[in-house]
């Protein structure tokens, strides 16, 4: 079994992007590998969120994912600020990192464009932090958006020059897996654009309730239709088509696109039973997300497990970093 480690923002609601992006990888690798995800509470810090938000954005993503099947039984969930032990790693990697290639960063160098009045050192170190999150598990597997490949890069460069700084082979280099692996649909947006997302305004949030997932349906852009039977289908149409096939049974899949072929199609009515199928997939997942959200105190004991098991798997990791770097165990 692989250990793969993943951190996971604690900003927004998810989406059914989201949802057929990373979250259903995550229930895929939880049933295959060992892992381990965390909630990138301390990676927040960047950019300064009010201490009253963090506890609750913390608790807010735990709920949604475990709606969505996360299984703390399967794999271990904690939040990051629970591990200390990060912190020790993280100062013998920034140790080991040079502000060059820190500041060569292109996340780094679009914050210090968002926010140059708070340019901080943990901006700079953003890469050496996600480094010490993998590494203090001796990774091998993570999964990630396109977004976070010179991240993920960075880490490989901080394990190989720990490895040969000190002449060991302690870290594995950690591969990046694709956060959308085989079995996930890149979702695109109702507003004709390719891609759903929180920024790009069109999202559909597993919070959404029936009235609002409907309305935000019947709007998506449509064309003319089809003129001619078997005409090419454009882009705005294969996006509608997308849901279907991710929410929509076999059956109503292939009445819709032979109404496609023969031009008998009406999109009010495919737009109907979109509304409809995202709706009765959406709604178990919205009724766990309110059942968590309202039981603080099973969030918190999935938390404190989590936290338990990612310590002693750091922990380990750290008793022999200590020993490579040349300090002796912990005194007293
Ligand atoms: N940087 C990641 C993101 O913005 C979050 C993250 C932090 C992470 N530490 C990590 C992802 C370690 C994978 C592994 O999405």
């Amino acid at each position: 079994m692989h250990t793969i480690v993943s951190g996971i923002r604690p900003t927004g609601n998810l989406h059914v992007g989201n949802y057929f992006g990373a979250v259903i990888n995550f229930l895929k690798l939880q049933n295959e590998e060992k892992c381990y995800f965390f909630i990138a509470d301390w990676h927040s810090l960047t950019t300064a969120p009010h201490p009253s938000d963090i506890i609750a954005n913390d608790y807010t993503i735990l709920a949604e994912y475990l709606a969505c099947g996360l299984d703390p039984e399967k794999c271990t969930i904690y939040m990051q600020s629970d591990v200390h032990q990060t912190l020790e790693l993280y100062l013998y990697l920034n140790m080991l990192a040079y502000m060059g290639e820190l500041e060569r960063t292109t996340t780094f160098k679009d914050k210090v464009r968002l926010q140059p009045d708070n340019v901080n050192a943990g901006l700079l170190t953003y890469p050496t932090l996600m480094a010490a999150d993998i590494l203090q598990h001796r990774a091998w597997g993570v999964p990630v958006g396109k977004d976070q490949e010179q991240n993920m890069e960075m880490a490989r460069i901080y394990a190989k020059r720990f490895n040969s700084t000190y002449g060991v082979d302690f870290f594995p280099l950690p591969k990046s897996l694709a956060s959308n692996g085989d079995s996930a649909v890149k979702i695109p947006g109702l507003d004709g654009s390719g891609k759903m997302g929180k920024s790009e305004g069109n999202a559909l949030y597993l919070r959404d309730d029936e009235k609002t997932i409907r309305k935000k349906v019947m709007k998506a852009v449509t064309d003319a239709g089809p003129q001619e039977p078997h005409s090419e289908m454009p882009e705005v149409i294969r996006n509608l088509f997308t849901f279907l096939e991710i929410v929509s049974d076999k059956e109503t899949n292939d009445f819709y696109r032979a109404a496609w072929d023969d031009c008998s199609i009406r999109y009010g009515d495919l737009k109907k039973q979109i509304a409809e199928d995202l709706n009765a997939f959406i709604a178990p997942i919205r009724e766990r997300i309110e059942e968590y959200s309202s039981d603080r105190a099973y969030l918190e004991r999935v938390a404190t497990a989590g936290a338990e098991r990612a310590r002693e798997s750091a922990e380990a990791t750290l008793r022999e970093i200590r020993s490579i770097v040349g300090f002796p165990p912990y005194r007293g």
